[in-house]
């Protein structure tokens, strides 16, 4: 996706929270926090990504803006900075691209027996219009290597994963330190798309074996991130729901951005592990790859002295599988454990970096930080 393709963040609107307000009604009080709200009772002209939740919704506007290259501003009304409203209307980019949803799903369904074989990027490429003709310089050039996408063949000199995660553990300080980690305390900037790429002050607080919280303190108000080990949601004025639960995917995904510093978690959490090798930045990684049955895999890279560098998971969504890329760097010795000072997360919608500049550990949290968030109110300064 291009650069600056959301521009400044759209605030989320009053209708959108009346939206939000009906429909909890409409569940009643116990149904509160069981069943997220469908895009449809979000938004206000969806006719065909019906009755996925708006995480999700979000994702398939992550997989069109990264099959075709085009902005969310492309697409959609071009005066859209201020407000999700004008995203409802209609253009002729979005009409096009309804089509291209009926036709892929038919395929699908007709050739693929259901199965989401055909997406908007088995065609376009990362192209707003597909190619026809065959290029001659990618036939004779030696094929993009994209660590992203690795397939794992039987490899009888690939370690087995046990060695790859006791280098790890080895790396990180040693079985005793590691397992002493139980939860972390953070200080940092943070940069992304919704803060226009300006540092903000960020917290974060993490928790054995899985809990996880990021407070972003953007100009538009806070935004905030919390995996309770169970459940998770973001609470941020400029997503299109003031409360905006994780489901799926996204929910396995904050799942393991909690428990990645927990190794011997990490370790338990799939039944299967494979090992392989790749480079990235001309740097040879071990990867291992963590599967589960029914769910996406998950990939995980280390470099020569055995630290997680990259974590590579994905979200599937009802226009195919897209991924999210995590990088970690700048490892540094915090109470005899090794923690990473520098995360980069990349996604199909955006891109972020937090810088920390100082880690607690085993500093004592409260547990109203994992708590469900309040929903953010509408945003401060625009
Ligand atoms: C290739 C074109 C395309 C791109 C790029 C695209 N969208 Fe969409 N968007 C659509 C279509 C089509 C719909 C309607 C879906 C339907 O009818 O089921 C839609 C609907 C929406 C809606 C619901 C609006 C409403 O109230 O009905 C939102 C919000 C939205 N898009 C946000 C985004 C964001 C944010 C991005 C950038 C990450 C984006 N879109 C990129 C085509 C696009
Ligand atoms: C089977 C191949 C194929 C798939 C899959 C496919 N497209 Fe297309 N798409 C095309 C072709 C071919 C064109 C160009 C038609 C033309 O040149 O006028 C096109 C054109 C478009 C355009 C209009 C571009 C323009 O500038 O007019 C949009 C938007 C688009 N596709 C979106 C999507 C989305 C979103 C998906 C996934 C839901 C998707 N396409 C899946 C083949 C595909």
């Amino acid at each position: 996706m291009k650069f600056g393709s959301r521009q400044r963040f759209v605030s989320a609107t009053a209708s959108v929270t009346v939206c939000l307000f009906a429909v909890a009604i409409a569940n009643g009080q116990a149904g509160q926090a069981q069943r997220p709200p469908m895009a449809e009772e979000v938004f206000k002209n969806v006719q065909i990504l019906k009755g996925i939740p708006v995480d999700e919704f979000m994702d398939t506007m992550g997989m069109f803006a990264a099959a075709t290259s085009l902005n969310c501003t492309s697409c959609h009304a071009s005066d859209n900075t201020t407000t999700w409203d004008k995203f409802a209307v209609d253009t002729p980019l979005k009409q096009t691209a309804r089509r291209m949803m009926n036709m892929v799903n038919a395929i699908n369904k007709t050739q693929f027996k259901g199965v989401r074989s055909v997406t908007c990027y088995t065609c376009h490429h990362g192209d707003q219009r597909p190619k026809i003709v065959p290029s001659l310089i990618v036939q004779y050039s030696a094929p993009l290597e994209d660590p992203n996408e690795i397939e794992i063949l039987p490899n009888a000199k690939a370690p087995p994963a046990d060695e790859v995660f006791a280098k790890y553990i080895q790396a990180l300080g040693g079985a005793a330190r590691v397992g002493n980690l139980t939860s972390f305390v953070a200080k940092g900037t943070y940069s992304g798309y919704e803060t226009d790429l300006a540092r903000v002050p960020v917290e974060v607080y993490v928790k054995a074996p899985a809990q996880r919280t990021m407070v972003v303190h953007a100009l538009f108000g806070d935004s905030v991130r919390v995996f309770d080990g169970q459940a998770g949601w973001v609470a941020s004025a400029d997503k299109p729901m003031p409360l905006m639960p994780l489901t799926g995917g996204n929910l396995e995904g904050a799942k393991l951005e909690a428990m990645v510093f927990f190794p011997s978690q990490l370790k338990q959490a799939f039944s299967q592990w494979r090992v392989t090798s790749a480079s990235i930045d001309d740097r040879e990684v071990q990867v291992l790859q963590g599967t589960n049955p029914r769910q996406p895999p998950v990939n995980l890279y280390f470099d020569q002295s055995g630290l997680l560098v990259r974590l590579v998971r994905f979200v599937d969504t009802a226009v195919g599988r897209v991924p999210t890329q995590v990088d970690y760097a700048d490892y540094r010795d915090v109470g005899g454990t090794k923690l990473p000072f520098k995360w980069t997360a990349t996604w199909t919608d955006g891109q972020s970096t937090a810088e920390l500049t100082e880690i607690q550990t085993n500093a004592p949290i409260d547990s109203a930080k994992f708590a469900r968030p309040a929903p953010a109110p509408p945003p401060k300064g625009d």
